[in-house]
């Protein structure tokens, strides 16, 4: 019936209809802020499930910790606590002795979403978008009303402390109960709420995230009181803080239109031709003369007046012209002695082998480096309850934990693509092996804004690859070493076992008495093992030296020769 009604609708009604429906929608049409966006699509920032969520808070607050303390030249101390309110419900603290924030930036830099000092600059950071601590303000807001604390204090000043939240309409700071302390403090320490959220002692708990950036952070001390109030305390293993990365200017081949359209908005240059000399990575005489040839108007002109059309015709030009690859000594790598230290501190392992590769470029425009670590025995591998140890792969962007969206990483893609079997690693996955790679950039290519999974360009993939392998063929060395020993050890057991009966069946048809023969076969026992690792010691030499051999050609530095073995016990 009601089909047939509206079947009758007339003209008229119809366009009355349309008319209203219109200027409803357009009284409908609002504006939203970017807080209102993320507050709606937390997801984003990677605050899902109850754990995962718990350890990102934790991320954050850490990674601000750390940035700030290196670049300001200060050995990082920092102090994380958790205290559980109720069922999923905690507090969390975090405490730095960093540089602390001028009290005309605390709103922004907790209060506004966006809002840093590391966006706008091609830096190896681990923060790199002005999200991270204001999300987590906004998070505690919607999860219990509540604002988040900050206490924040600089040398020869008076700290200040506060309340704080967003304003999720404007995205502006709201700060209340702004009191001066008398108490001396240097640095900045964030107290803050959150429901919804749980803390677990797993492989992507708060716990876990601390050990690894620990081991990534060899010069950081790093305390953890978890809700039980058991302490645990990563004391640093090197007392140097890392020399401060260079920033770097954008490469003519990773930028596009839309971004020279932003710069020319910045630059102080008064001509095209300058603001692409000076405000560019590699743009010599020679590229600017190649550049003149390519577009079609005065590269004299005003760069503040460049038009979309122009900017075009500038990236096409800088894709046909060559020019020299980017800058790499801007990257600032943890090096083949931290990492080893830290490793040996924290995994403990019986091996380990250790490499940082030759800076590379990917996507044409953008710097980054490798460094990879395989650690074999000891604390390595994952701890999995009556199934003994499994592989594990540690993955840092800029020395920061990755331990979520493995599946979607190039990192762990790169790790998958070996063939374990090739150096001598059997069931890789069932193995005590710790997998450590951290990859560096002056701009990680995250897959998304919760920055926890790197994008798969094919040069990332190719150098993480090149790095496993070269560790690879040493850990296989040692594990296949280490097989053979034992199978050596079982072989043993195995003829000595024999012996007794073997020698008392001899005696019946020798006439040898039983103690000789048992002497006699004990001998040629020995003599045939001494055989069988003269053999292996043989096969080791070989393959050492075919890995020598490969890595001189493969392998960037070739540091990888201080890869370090630990002696075992009762090795000749
Ligand atoms: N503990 C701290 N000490 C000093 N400055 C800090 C600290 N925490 C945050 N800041 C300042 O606040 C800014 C905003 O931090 P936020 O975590 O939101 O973004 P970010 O670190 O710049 O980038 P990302 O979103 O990738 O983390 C930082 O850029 C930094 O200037
Ligand atoms: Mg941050």
């Amino acid at each position: 019936m009601a089909k047939e009604e509206n079947k009758h609708i007339s003209h008229a009604e119809a366009s009355k209809t349309l008319e209203t429906e219109t200027k409803k929608m357009d009284q409908e049409f609002k504006e939203h802020s970017v807080a209102e966006f993320f507050k709606k699509n937390k997801q984003m920032l990677g605050f899902y499930g109850k754990v995962r969520t718990l350890t990102m808070v934790i991320h954050e607050y850490v990674t601000n910790s750390l940035d700030a303390c290196e670049e300001t030249g200060i050995l990082p101390n920092i102090d994380v606590k958790i205290d559980e309110l109720g069922k999923e419900y905690y507090e969390i603290m975090v405490k730095d002795n960093g540089p602390g924030i001028g009290q005309d930036n605390i709103g922004k830099a907790f209060g506004k979403l966006l809002a840093g000092t590391k966006f706008h600059r091609l830096i190896q950071s681990r923060g790199q978008q002005g999200i991270g601590c204001s999300g987590c303000t906004m998070l505690s807001q919607m999860t219990t009303g509540k604002a988040s604390k900050i206490i924040t204090g600089r040398k020869g000043k008076k700290a200040i402390s506060l309340e704080i939240t967003i304003d999720p309409k404007s995205n502006e700071p709201k700060m209340t109960n702004i009191k001066e302390i008398d108490k001396a403090f240097e640095g900045t320490a964030v107290q803050s709420k959150f429901k919804d959220v749980l803390y677990r002692d797993s492989e992507q708990g708060p716990l876990e995230y601390l050990r690894r950036t620990a081991i990534a952070n060899p010069h950081a001390q790093i305390s953890f009181r978890d809700p039980q109030g058991q302490k645990i305390t990563f004391k640093r293993t090197i007392n140097k803080i890392p020399e401060l990365p260079r920033e770097v200017k954008p490469h003519p081949k990773g930028v596009t239109v839309d971004e020279i359209i932003t710069l020319v908005k910045s630059t102080k240059a008064r001509t095209v031709q300058s603001f692409i000399s000076n405000d560019f990575d590699r743009t010599g005489a020679k590229s600017i003369s190649e550049l003149k040839k390519r577009v079609t108007f005065d590269l004299n002109k005003d760069p503040k007046k460049i038009t979309w059309e122009e900017s075009e015709e500038i990236i096409k030009a800088f894709k046909d012209i060559d020019f020299i690859a980017p800058t790499t000594d801007a990257l600032r790598p943890i090096g083949e002695d931290q990492i080893s230290k830290s490793l040996h501190s924290i995994v403990k392992p019986e091996f380990l082998t250790v490499l940082t590769r030759k800076p590379s470029v990917y996507a044409g425009g953008f710097p980054f480096q490798v460094e990879i670590a395989i650690a074999y025995g000891g604390d390595a591998g994952r701890k999995i309850a009556g199934e003994g140890r499994k592989m594990e792969i540690m993955r840092f962007a800029n020395r920061v934990p990755l331990p979520f969206d493995a599946g979607n990483c190039a990192l762990t893609h790169a790790v998958q693509s070996i063939e374990w079997k090739r150096y001598n690693i059997r069931d890789a996955e069932n193995s005590p092996v710790t997998v450590f790679i951290n990859f560096i950039s002056v701009h990680i290519p995250y897959t998304g804004a919760g920055k926890q999974s790197v994008a798969d360009e094919d040069e990332v993939l190719e150098e993480v690859r090149l790095a496993l392998m070269s560790t690879g063929r040493r850990a296989g060395i040692f594990i296949s070493h280490k097989r053979k020993e034992a199978e050596n050890q079982m072989k043993r057991k195995m003829f000595y076992k024999y012996i007794p009966e073997i020698a008392k069946a001899l005696k019946e048809i020798t006439k040898v008495s039983e103690d000789d023969m048992k002497k006699r076969l004990e001998k040629l026992v020995l003599e045939k093992l001494k055989l069988d690792e003269a053999k292996d010691a043989e096969e080791m030499k070989r393959m050492q030296d075919k890995m020598d051999k490969d890595s001189k050609s493969s392998v960037g530095d070739g540091n990888g020769k201080k890869a370090k073995t630990k002696k075992k016990k009762g090795k000749k």
